[in-house]
């Protein structure tokens, strides 16, 4: 088959297809024929050598990808061949066909087209398990989303909405911010030209939101501790600002705070079928409604994985990136 290969660490001119050997499936296996992946920003990461697969996975990059399943492993008793699904995957993502435990995989939600179902895996996973699953973000809190036009944050909009919280988003742009306001974000924030922390006190009252969903870390811890009300959330999922910085813990203590940070491609397949089974129950019903849209922004051809890459590293996208086999 052919896949993408990191032929060294660097730019994206690394990323080749070359022809390489079918993946193994194992009894607790699918292979899936891949209709379409998704890009993370963490495939970046990984072209550059900063975020090696974990033990065992593919080295393709590629963290969630739809299509048909071509072959079943002797102990899987959900799926048969022809089933079309999408799967959040370790790795491999970046080929013609890839093969994935069974508890990682999932139906194709009703009302939305196959190619399209590669757009959701990782970030429903990500968004369900941290900000709903840990956090506890319930009807009536409210929530800030950093980054409120990346493949995570437009998830983390709709799904919020959906959950009856009220949702604030940061972005880099007035194009960005009104897609986040048409997705239902309540307070967009542009925090090129504002001081997000004064306009989250602003809007609540002087209180603080009740939960952050981080992915830039370091240059944002101080001002996200900042922002937090009583008994207040803070996931960090991501280090876009660094992982190094000096705060005060004054806040923490004074208002109860809780700073998780949570990463999904290093958990154990038993732990990743947890989270893809909750995402099955609570999250899939709400794309089945309509009221979870996928938000492409773009697709290439598998061939034009650095082209893709190039696009991501800009943040002119807003949405997910697909590539094609
Ligand atoms: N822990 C996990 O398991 C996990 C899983 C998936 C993703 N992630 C992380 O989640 C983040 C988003 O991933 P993605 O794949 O959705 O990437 P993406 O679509 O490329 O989004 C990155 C976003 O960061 C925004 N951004 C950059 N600097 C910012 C700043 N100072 N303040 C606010 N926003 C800023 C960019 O928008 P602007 O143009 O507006 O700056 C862009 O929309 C990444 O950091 C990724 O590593 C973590």
């Amino acid at each position: 088959m052919k896949a993408v290969v990191i032929t060294s660490p660097g730019g994206p001119e690394v990323l080749q297809v070359q022809e390489v050997e079918n993946p193994k499936v194992e009894d607790d296996e699918l292979l899936i024929k891949i209709e379409a992946t998704a890009l993370n920003r963490a495939d970046t990461l990984q072209r550059k050598g900063l975020h090696p697969p974990p033990k065992g996975a593919s080295p393709y990059p590629g963290l969630e990808c739809s299509g048909i399943i071509e072959a079943v492993g002797k102990g899987v008793t959900r799926w048969k061949i022809g089933d079309q699904v999408c799967a959040l995957l370790s790795g491999g993502g970046y080929a013609e066909k890839v093969s994935v435990p069974a508890g990682q995989v999932l139906p194709v939600p009703p009302g939305v087209c196959l190619k399209d179902a590669a757009s959701f895996p990782e970030v429903a996973c990500t968004v369900w398990s941290t900000v709903f699953m840990m956090g506890r973000l319930s009807a009536g809190e409210t929530f800030l989303i950093h980054g409120g036009s990346s493949g995570i944050g437009m998830f983390a909009i709709q799904i919020a909405k959906h959950q009856g919280a009220k949702v604030f988003v940061t972005a880099g742009s007035e194009e960005k911010l009104t897609f986040c306001k048409n997705l239902g974000a309540d307070v967009w924030i542009n925090y090129k030209t504002e001081d997000f922390v004064a306009r989250v006190k602003e809007e609540t009252g002087g209180k603080g939101v009740d939960v952050i969903l981080d992915n830039i870390g370091g240059a944002y811890f101080q001002r996200n501790i900042d922002s937090l009300n009583v008994d207040g959330r803070l996931f960090i999922i991501g280090f876009q600002g660094g992982t190094v910085t000096e705060v005060n813990l004054s806040g923490l203590l004074a208002r109860r705070l809780t700073v998780q940070a949570a990463g999904l491609r290093n958990r154990t397949p038993e732990n990743k079928a947890v989270i893809v089974n909750e995402v099955e129950k609570n999250v899939w019903p709400a794309i089945a409604a309509g009221k979870v849209k996928p938000v492409v922004y773009k697709s290439f051809p598998l061939f034009e994985a650095a082209e893709a890459h190039q696009l991501m590293e800009s943040s002119k996208h807003i949405g997910k990136i697909l590539l094609v086999p």
